[in-house]
């Protein structure tokens, strides 16, 4: 039997899930990474220039939940471990499952073009080209930062320095400085956190309120509190609700904005440490900036504050520098996939880790990789086309339905709700498989004997 011969683009932990269960099904397949290393944004400092990862970074879904379901992090490890440690776990798992050999260092995919026949042609930054029968993208959606849009005005004449959380490596750079951190997502409070121990003020602004969590409930992570998918969501979101208020009342308790969204309506931020970092004084809350001056920012409630520094954690884009845009885009951070990992027109591209989960990324880019191998080896077959489109207007509606309309929510999911839909549909699919026969899905126009791959 022939099979088809992928490329995987990325070998951060989205790619190197993806990488095990193509290996273990006997595919064949090339998975290009341009660092040195597997870890994509968990490698401080990366090489590629890519990675968001600041000095004290540390995980805020715990350890339990980010761990691949055949790989659990150490024992050893603290439940919300720092990135060396996260770095080091992927290490091992490509290790282990020996899998650093099938990785190709140092190389960029530049460019990814689909043939008249199907086939993709794939151009190495090296020069080198290469086809495939499918192509795996896991590139990671947490690298090109969003700036305000438009800038604030005044942002040009400001004299300080201003930065996206992207660039911002640790907190000497806030050293007895006025800091003014924009957002209200994890980055934000993170380094608002890191600044209000060295600045001599840090000011946290945002134009939308959020809920905060803290790391642990009931004496675990909050990741691990009960959450059963086929309880209704509103009986689930009722019960955060009510453990978040009797933990810390309402955020405009603290001087923060007023949520206009109920918990889920939002991606979560998670932080042991900004309340009590708030209540010690040693971070002011202010609204939304209004604009920049050259040595001060004024806030839309008409209050002003001087400033050497504005820090801004205002998101990021999904972008793939290697399709044509007028091809595979995703403008304003839309793109409508099945399950967000299959194309709807294009049978053989297939999306990894492009998922913003309330949970870790890390399982469910192994459920998809499974998935995706499924498929190619003929396993899983898809529904039709019609249902394929229906699925994805659902999803889309439900989400527009559910959260708040954000550039920040279009690729939102549950992980509890995520991964047991997806077991069902890859059930479903593998009976509609059998029923075809186990035929491969995808032409195998350059296909390979998997006796001899
Ligand atoms: C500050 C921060 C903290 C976070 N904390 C958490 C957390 O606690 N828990 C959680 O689940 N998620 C967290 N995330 C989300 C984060 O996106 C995931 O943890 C994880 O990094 C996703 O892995 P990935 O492989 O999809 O992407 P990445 O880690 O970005 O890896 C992508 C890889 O693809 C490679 N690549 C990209 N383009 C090419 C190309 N053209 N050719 C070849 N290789 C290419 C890159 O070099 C990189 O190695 C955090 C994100 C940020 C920014
Ligand atoms: N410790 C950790 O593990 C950790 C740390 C940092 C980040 N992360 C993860 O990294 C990802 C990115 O997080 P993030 O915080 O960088 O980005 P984010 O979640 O997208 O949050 C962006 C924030 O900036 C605000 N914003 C965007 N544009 C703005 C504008 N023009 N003016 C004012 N405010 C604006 C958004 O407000 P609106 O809601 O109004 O759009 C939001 O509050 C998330 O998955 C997060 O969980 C994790």
């Amino acid at each position: 039997m022939t099979l088809p011969r992928a490329c995987i683009i990325g070998a951060g932990s989205s790619g190197i899930a993806a990488a095990k269960a193509l290996h273990e099904r006997g595919l064949a397949f090339d998975c290009f990474e341009k660092s040195d290393r597997v870890g994509g944004n968990w490698v401080f400092g990366n090489k590629n220039g890519m990675s968001a990862a600041y000095r004290d970074l540390f995980i805020n879904t715990s350890r339990q939940r980010m761990s691949y379901s055949d790989f659990p992090m150490p024992e050893s490890y603290p439940d919300f471990p720092h990135h060396t440690h996260i770095a080091a776990y992927f290490d091992d798992y490509v290790d282990h499952f020996g899998l650093r050999e099938k990785i190709t260092f140092n190389t960029g995919v530049e460019h990814a073009a689909r043939r008249a026949d199907g086939a993709w042609e794939v151009t190495l930054d090296d020069g080198q080209r290469r086809e495939y029968d499918a192509l795996l993208v896991a590139n990671g959606h947490h690298w090109k930062p969003r700036w305000p849009e438009p800038p604030f005005p005044g942002a040009d004449t400001f004299a300080g320095q201003q930065l996206h959380a992207h660039s911002y490596v640790d907190n000497s750079i806030f050293e007895g400085r006025r800091a003014v951190i924009l957002g209200m997502g994890n980055s934000a409070m993170d380094i608002a956190v890191e600044s209000s121990y060295v600045a001599e003020r840090t000011y946290l602004a945002g134009r939308s309120g959020v809920w905060i969590l803290p790391k642990y409930v009931f004496g675990k992570p909050v990741d691990q509190m009960r959450n059963d998918p086929r309880v209704p969501f509103a009986v689930r979101q009722r019960l955060i609700q009510a453990v978040i208020r009797s933990y810390a009342g309402p955020p405009e308790r603290y001087g923060l904005p007023k949520p206009q969204h109920r918990f889920g309506q939002a991606h979560p931020t998670i932080s042991g440490r900004i309340l009590d970092r708030i209540q010690h004084g040693t971070i002011t809350p202010k609204p939304n900036i209004e604009s920049l001056q050259e040595a001060s920012v004024r806030f839309v409630d008409g209050s002003a504050v001087e400033a050497d520094v504005v820090v801004y954690c205002t998101g990021y884009q999904i972008a793939f520098p290697f399709f044509d845009e007028d091809f595979i885009s995703a403008p304003d951070n839309h793109i409508e996939l099945f399950r967000r990992v299959f194309h709807p027109q294009i049978a053989n591209v297939f999306f990894i880790g492009l998922l913003q989960p309330l949970g870790a990324i890390m399982p469910i880019a192994e459920a998809q990789g499974a998935w995706v191998g499924d498929y190619l080896a003929g396993d899983y077959r898809l529904p039709d086309a019609a249902r394929v489109r229906a699925d994805i207007a659902a999803d889309q509606a439900a989400m527009r339905k559910r959260y708040v309309a954000s550039k920040r929510h279009t690729i939102q999911v549950d992980f509890d709700d995520y991964l047991y839909a997806l077991a069902k549909e890859r059930a479903a699919g593998a009976e509609r498989a059998r029923r075809n026969g186990f035929k491969p899905p995808v032409e195998c126009l350059l296909s390979v004997d998997t006796a001899a791959s």
